[in-house]
């Protein structure tokens, strides 16, 4: 009999704090919809004290996404009172909600962080859970730093914790530092020393990837009997980021008889998610990475694709359509109308409204025109854009013209015409290329304040006439990121689209003033 792990996921919390990551609530909805389809237990939504726009966010979540059967959407505190007020009010509208209270165990944490000693932070802890008692049964304590902490008091905190109602106690390696064996034996004495241990539902881990043994340390807290584990979509996280989900949940999938471990994860959104979280946070996944990198499923030397040819079990120890990765993906051309587009993105699990899809219909009927075939990957880059594309009324540039000259022995130049508020605007400029020609000229249209921070293309398939997918991150004069994403075949004007994204969220919030999420300091 195989045990059953928890999967918690934090991608919208601990994943956000990733450096030069900002999602906006549409993006985080959006994330938290397709990590339901995924079906992991645990949805961490955010931290709603950071900002009101972070619990909106979580609002928002609980109500739409935890509003039904599903997962159980959670959202963390400091061991404040006040956190702990937000964060349940934030998770009202949620059916199945828990409070994840966590305060620092460790003396480094303890005396230059917190400046607490070891008493009042024990007294916090007992406090901060009861208090989440007001909102929800269900409350998780965290140790923040447990692997640095003296393990004596960390397991009377736990028991202390347990007495005062926490239903799940979480051993977070917050810095990454520690090695398989010693997280191990750590989980191990966690469930000899504290006497109270049986009482609580989960006994979870939460690991950060410093050293790269993120996954390793999860899986060896996992066999000493933990039974859930906190992880994040590609990994992401703050620093090196967190366990990866897919590396987790797949190792699992592939080694469950060795470790006497299952999930319940629906193994075939694993790269849906995978690619969402990518397109939306603008964090490429290395091409190498296990799971969901581009490479994780091709081989290149002739043996292997001999090897492969003849049984794929030769060189794959998992079928790549187990992760819903469907060999050429062929599907619809610049014939197919509406219909066979709902029905195809039906199949492939999307629930879009009607406006959501008639801008997919839209952007499909423009790529078909230009592309012999339209492909699954496609499909879902169209789908993305659409998801995470600024609302209407939220747009103050319009692209209306553009003209681009480059060759050999040219200057590359641009011509660029941009509407703003009714207005027509034209310039020209020069640049090293043909995008940089465009993007000077752009800048001296709009009047945001800004500095390019980054720019990525990545090519969604093979071939001259793949699709061009462009993530662009633009910075404020504050520090603020805003991401923008373009779609084209076109490799220009998928560069275009997405710095005019990013430039009408600046715009946006600059008018509005909204206060983007801050960073949740010493999380
Ligand atoms: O890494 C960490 O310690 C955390 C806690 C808040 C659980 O993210
Ligand atoms: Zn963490």
């Amino acid at each position: 009999m195989s045990r059953k792990v928890a999967i918690f996921d934090t991608t919208l919390r601990d994943g956000e704090q990733s450096p030069g990551v900002s999602l906006t609530q549409r993006e985080k909805l959006e994330i938290a919809r397709q990590l339901a389809r995924l079906g992991v237990d645990v949805i961490e939504a955010g931290f709603p004290i950071a900002s009101p726009g972070e619990k909106e966010s979580v609002q928002l979540i609980a109500e739409q996404v935890g509003g039904q059967e599903g997962p159980v959407i959670a959202a963390l505190s400091r061991a404040v009172e006040k956190d702990i007020q937000v964060a349940g009010e934030a998770l009202k509208p949620a059916k199945k909600k828990r409070i994840h209270t966590f305060i620092a165990t460790s003396d480094i944490h303890m005396q230059y962080k917190l400046r607490m000693s070891r008493e009042q932070v024990l007294d916090a802890a007992v406090r901060a859970v009861q208090w989440a008692k007001n909102f929800t049964d269900d409350v998780e304590f965290s140790a923040e730093d447990a692997t640095r902490s003296d393990p004596q008091f960390l397991c009377t905190v736990f028991e202390a914790a347990i007495d005062a109602g926490a239903t799940t106690i979480n051993i977070p390696d917050t810095v990454g530092y520690a090695l398989p064996h010693e997280f191990g034996a750590l989980v191990r004495t966690i469930f000899q020393k504290v006497p109270n241990i049986h009482k609580v539902a989960f006994v979870s881990v939460h690991c950060h990837n410093d050293l790269g043994l993120a996954v390793a340390n999860s899986l060896a807290g996992l066999l000493e009997g933990a039974n859930q584990v906190e992880c994040t979509i590609n990994g992401i996280g703050e620093r090196a980021g967190n366990a990866s989900l897919e590396e987790l949940v797949m190792t699992i999938y592939c080694r469950g008889s060795a470790l006497g471990l299952h999930t319940d994860v629906r193994h075939d959104q694993i790269i849906r998610t995978s690619h969402m979280v990518r397109d939306f946070t603008g964090m490429v996944v290395q091409p190498n990475k296990a799971i969901v990198g581009a490479n994780a499923f091709r081989h290149e030397s002739g043996i292997h694709q001999h090897g492969v040819l003849s049984n794929p079990l030769t060189y794959e120890i998992i079928d790549p359509k187990v992760i819903g990765l469907s060999g050429t993906g062929l599907v619809l051309g610049k014939h197919s109308g509406r219909h066979a587009l709902e029905q195809k993105l039906k199949e492939m699990g999307y629930e879009l409204t009607k406006d959501q899809l008639d801008s997919v219909f839209y952007s499909f009927k423009a790529l078909a025109d230009k592309k012999k075939e339209v492909t699954d990957a496609d499909l879902e880059t169209l789908v993305a854009d659409v998801l995470s594309a600024v609302p209407r009324e939220q747009t103050i540039y319009h692209l209306d013209y553009m003209h681009v000259v480059s060759g050999k022995g040219t200057v590359p130049s641009a011509t660029v015409r941009i509407r703003c508020n009714g207005q027509e605007k034209l310039a020209s400029e020069t640049g090293v290329g043909p995008i940089d020609a465009v993007y000077r000229t752009i800048a001296r249209l709009v009047e945001e304040e800004h500095r390019l921070a980054d720019f990525q293309v990545r090519s969604v398939g093979p071939g001259t006439d793949a699709v061009a997918d462009v993530v662009v991150r633009i910075e404020d004069t504050d520090g603020r990121t805003f991401v923008g994403h373009g779609v084209s075949p076109d490799t220009i004007e998928a560069a275009t689209k997405a710095y005019l994204e990013a430039l009408n969220r600046l715009a946006y919030h600059r008018r509005q003033r909204i206060s983007l999420p801050q960073r949740g300091g010493e999380v």
